[in-house]
């Protein structure tokens, strides 16, 4: 007889194997399926984030951060570094690790909360019946279970360009830019998006020359124009080569290099030749090998699971999460989902709040934001006021040896509610969660100002930008 579950996750990223966790801890009985291997063929649960994206990006940037300030900022601080050079293969291993210390903590907290883990590929095996979804699992579990309800969190896969499709030795997706294994002397990357700067920066730090050739003809148009602006030109003086309005032709592979025909902004016809491409174009959402067909599940224009705005499909107890549905494919984004679904099975009111979904690109310095850009306030026809305060004028910075950037603040006229935080500097991704506490609790800007920040932190450049609303800041 087939196993029954109350709960079972397809997929163990951070969608999934939160939800999972979720649901243990409500009571049900829950399953989750994942099919990642590692290089043993064994379990690897954490999906994208855990083996070839957040985590492992987020460590080569530190390696490589290290790597720079030894070679240039340590010096200032009257540290001298003699015969400085690049061990790439330790560096390389040292991210495997820290993956593989995810994958271990994960499968560990699985049998703490009591998720039966199954390693393969799920489908579905026709329609429900009284004992709820019929589910196949591939090999090496190669099992067949049942469940009352399903959440799908089968995440993404990067987008190839036509023509030029990944082969991770030459044409690289996040999975070949995370592993080169010796420092490419000119390395492309198509798409000035988070993965070209983030991988785009590591690679430059450790030594090659970047290229990047971004289609639209504004740089990081999400991002907030002054913010954005500031970031191209410490990209920029970094040695970043940042060419926006490019139109992609022909790729074509060499032994050893790859060649890229494009158009550059002024309609010119221009030919690049590399050692290595990264193709950072976005990503797709990854509905393969689920038999989505066989249960009619359906799926809207671009291939993401259809939900509504409490993750609901079109069938009855099923449920989908985290990049394989619409929304920003943020690793948190996926994880609030997955734990609102959980409590709303248990029939709580689980809650995803999609204007305060912070943002950060892992650059130096770091990208960080919250809210409404000042572009869409105008947009919108809000009326707002705006402050700022660099990281200049902050000691903590000084002291750092990091003062580019600032913080931004954008309020309501009337009301002074904060409707956007922006932030370029040192530690904006752990900066930018005092932002969005305040936005979930709707503070005012006047909020912010008046609360004790420490001295000296990096944290008084928020409160100095929250008082400059008011063009009453202290220190500037
Ligand atoms: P995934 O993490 O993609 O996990 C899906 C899992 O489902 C995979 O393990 C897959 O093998 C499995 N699966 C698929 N189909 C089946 C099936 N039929 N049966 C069994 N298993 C299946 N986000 C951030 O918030 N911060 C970052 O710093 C960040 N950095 C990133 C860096 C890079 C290079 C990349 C590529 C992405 C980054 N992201 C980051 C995005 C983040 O990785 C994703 O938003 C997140 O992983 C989505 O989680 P998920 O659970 O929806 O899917
Ligand atoms: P992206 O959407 O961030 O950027 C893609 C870029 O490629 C855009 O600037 C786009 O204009 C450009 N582009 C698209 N088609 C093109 C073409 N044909 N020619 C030239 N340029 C083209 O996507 P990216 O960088 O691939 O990352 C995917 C997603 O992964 C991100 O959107 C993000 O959600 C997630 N991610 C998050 C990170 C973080 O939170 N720090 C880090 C890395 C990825």
């Amino acid at each position: 007889m087939s196993k029954q579950f109350d709960v079972v996750v397809i997929g163990a990223g951070p969608g999934g194997y939160i939800a999972a966790i979720r649901a243990a801890q409500l009571g049900f009985s829950v399953a989750c399926v994942d099919a990642w291997e590692n290089e043993k063929g064994g379990p690897a649960p954490g999906g994208t984030c855990t083996n070839v994206g957040c985590i492992p990006s987020k460590a080569l940037l530190q390696s490589s951060e290290h790597f720079e300030h030894a070679g240039h900022a340590f010096k200032d601080h009257g540290i001298d570094v003699a015969g400085l050079s690049l061990n790439l293969p330790q560096m390389l291993k040292r991210k495997n690790t820290v993956v593989k210390q995810n994958n271990d903590g994960i499968l560990f907290l699985f049998k703490k909360n009591k998720v039966t883990f199954f390693h393969g590929r799920a489908a579905f095996a026709g329609a429900a019946t009284a004992d709820g979804y019929p589910l196949t699992i591939s090999a090496p579990a190669n099992e067949t279970i049942n469940a009352k309800q399903v959440i799908i969190a089968t995440g993404s896969n990067a987008r190839a360009l036509p023509g030029a499709e990944f082969d991770e030795k030459l044409i690289l997706s996040n999975t070949g830019a995370l592993a080169i294994e010796g420092v490419p002397a000119k390395l492309g990357v198509i798409g000035a998006g988070v993965i070209g700067l983030e991988m785009g920066s590591v690679w430059r730090r450790l030594g090659s020359e970047v290229t990047v050739l971004e289609g639209l003809p504004v740089f990081l148009g999400a991002v907030d124009e002054q913010i954005a602006k500031e970031a191209g030109k410490l990209f920029a003086k970094q040695g970043l080569n940042i060419n926006l309005g490019c139109k992609i032709g022909t790729i074509t592979k060499g032994a050893d290099n790859v060649t890229v025909a494009y158009e550059n902004a002024k309609g010119e016809a221009q030919t690049a030749v590399f050692d290595k491409l990264i193709i950072s174009i976005g990503r797709t959402p990854n509905t393969d090998g689920l038999a989505a067909d066989k249960v009619g599940l359906k799926l809207d224009e671009r291939g993401f699971v259809a939900v509504d705005d409490d993750c609901k499909t079109n069938l009855p107890g099923v449920w989908a999460v985290g990049d394989v549905v619409r929304g920003p494919m943020l690793a948190h984004k996926a994880e609030e989902e997955g734990v609102a679904v959980a409590e709303r099975m248990a029939g709580q009111h689980g809650h995803t709040n999609f204007n305060t979904i912070p943002w950060v690109i892992y650059t130096s310095p770091e990208i960080a934001w919250v809210g409404r850009t000042e572009q869409q306030l105008k947009a919108d026809g809000v009326a707002y006021k705006a402050g700022t305060f660099p990281f200049l004028a902050n000691g903590r910075a000084r002291a750092l040896g990091d003062t580019s950037g600032m913080v931004k603040f954008l309020a309501d006229a009337n009301t002074d509610e904060i409707l956007g935080v922006h932030i370029i500097g040192p530690m904006a991704s752990e900066l930018i969660a005092e932002a969005v506490v305040a936005m979930e609790f709707r503070a005012s800007a006047e909020d912010i100002a008046r609360i004790c920040h420490a001295h000296p932190s990096l944290s008084e450049a928020t409160k100095e930008a929250a008082l400059a609303i008011d063009k009453r800041t202290l220190n500037f």
